[in-house]
């Protein structure tokens, strides 16, 4: 049997800070409530990089840390919501700027859970015996696609990438992964695409953004955080006890907390860097990651659970001896 082993990790974000207090200056807003609601103080807003060079920047850094000959790399999958263009994908543009050998390379929209998925998809794939190294790849530039006047969401979204490199196990290491998407609630976190073409006529167009309605999204994210937890400890015959940390999608500093009740996990034991770098989308969980075992927070031979909720609705997580 082939299981599936993290072998490297990596992150990037933009330089460019964007705090409260500059957010007070286009919104009717304030650092004390974005602070209170959010637990977001700051945020990384790319002023000149596309999700492409964001992407290119944690997959470097990936590579150098799993300590491989990029050219063992079969398989490539970014996960986004904001790719430079609608073709061809970030992936293929990665191939090229990584040189990396020709290979199997698409993307995936499964917005914030995108890299779970990704994560789930890899994992079988080189579970199947088909493919043998994979680099899985979350990256986004939201501030794209984020309307600067609406203070509900503009104090939320933000650009950054994180990256992973995986490869075969005799042990099982991602020892399970779970996806869902349930598409009835899509209404709640959506944004609108091109505009049909009636009479072969374009239509006026005007720039479409994220709409979001926050409380609703905030009630399923917070409900579904500890139920995708508890069904990876059953699915995987762990409990609580054997958990070192729990990496969740930084959507809100609050539904981390509010998991942390619920379980009855310590707090201290959920990863945040939300104040940093607020909801970076499919970037928010590999971006933690990488950035949890840079700060010796995961430290080899961990038990972590990770788990992302979003868009679509969709949902997933895994539980993953680092
Ligand atoms: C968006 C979110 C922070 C709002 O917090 P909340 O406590 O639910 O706030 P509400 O939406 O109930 O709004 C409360 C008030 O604050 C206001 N408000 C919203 N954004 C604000 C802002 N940036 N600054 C100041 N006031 C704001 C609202 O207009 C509302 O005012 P009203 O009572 O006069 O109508 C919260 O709902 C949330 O995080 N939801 C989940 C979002 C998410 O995770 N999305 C991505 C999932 S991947």
């Amino acid at each position: 049997m082939i299981y599936t082993k993290i072998l490297g990790t990596g992150s990037y974000v933009p330089s460019h800070v964007v705090t409260n207090t500059d957010l007070e200056k286009i919104v009717e807003t304030s650092d004390a409530w974005i602070r209170s609601r959010t637990g977001i103080e700051s945020r990384r807003i790319s002023v000149d990089e596309q999700t492409s060079d964001l992407a290119y920047e944690a997959a470097i850094r990936a590579i150098e840390d799993a300590q491989i000959d990029p050219e063992t790399i079969d398989l490539l999958i970014v996960a986004t919501v904001t790719a430079d263009h609608p073709f061809p994908g970030v992936s293929q543009m990665l191939q090229r700027r990584l040189n990396l050998k020709p290979l199997t390379a698409f993307d995936i929209n499964a917005a914030c859970t995108g890299f779970v998925y990704a994560l789930n998809i890899a994992d079988k794939m080189i579970m199947s015996g088909a493919f043998h190294r994979a680099l899985i790849i979350g990256a986004e530039t939201l501030s794209k696609i984020t309307d600067f006047e609406d203070r509900n969401t503009c104090v939320l979204f933000a650009d950054g990438a994180g990256a992973m490199v995986l490869g075969t196990s005799e042990v099982p290491q991602i020892k399970q992964v779970v996806t869902y998407a349930k598409g009835d609630l899509e209404h709640l976190l959506l944004m609108d695409g091109y505009p049909l073409k009636k009479d072969l006529k374009t239509p006026d167009f005007k720039l479409p953004f994220i709409q979001m309605q926050g409380a609703e999204v905030f009630k399923f994210a917070s409900s579904v955080l500890p139920t995708v937890v508890n069904e990876l400890l059953e699915k995987s015959g762990h409990t609580l006890e054997d958990i070192d940390l729990i990496v969740a999608h930084q959507a809100n500093l609050r539904i981390i907390d509010k998991a942390s009740r619920i379980l009855k996990f310590p707090l201290e034991k959920m990863y945040t860097n939300i104040d940093r770098y607020g909801n970076t989308s499919a970037a928010s969980v590999p971006l933690a990651i990488d950035e949890a075992i840079r700060e010796g927070k995961l430290k080899k031979g961990d038990l972590f659970i990770t788990v992302a909720f979003g868009a679509g609705l969709t949902w997933g997580g895994a539980i993953i001896e680092y």
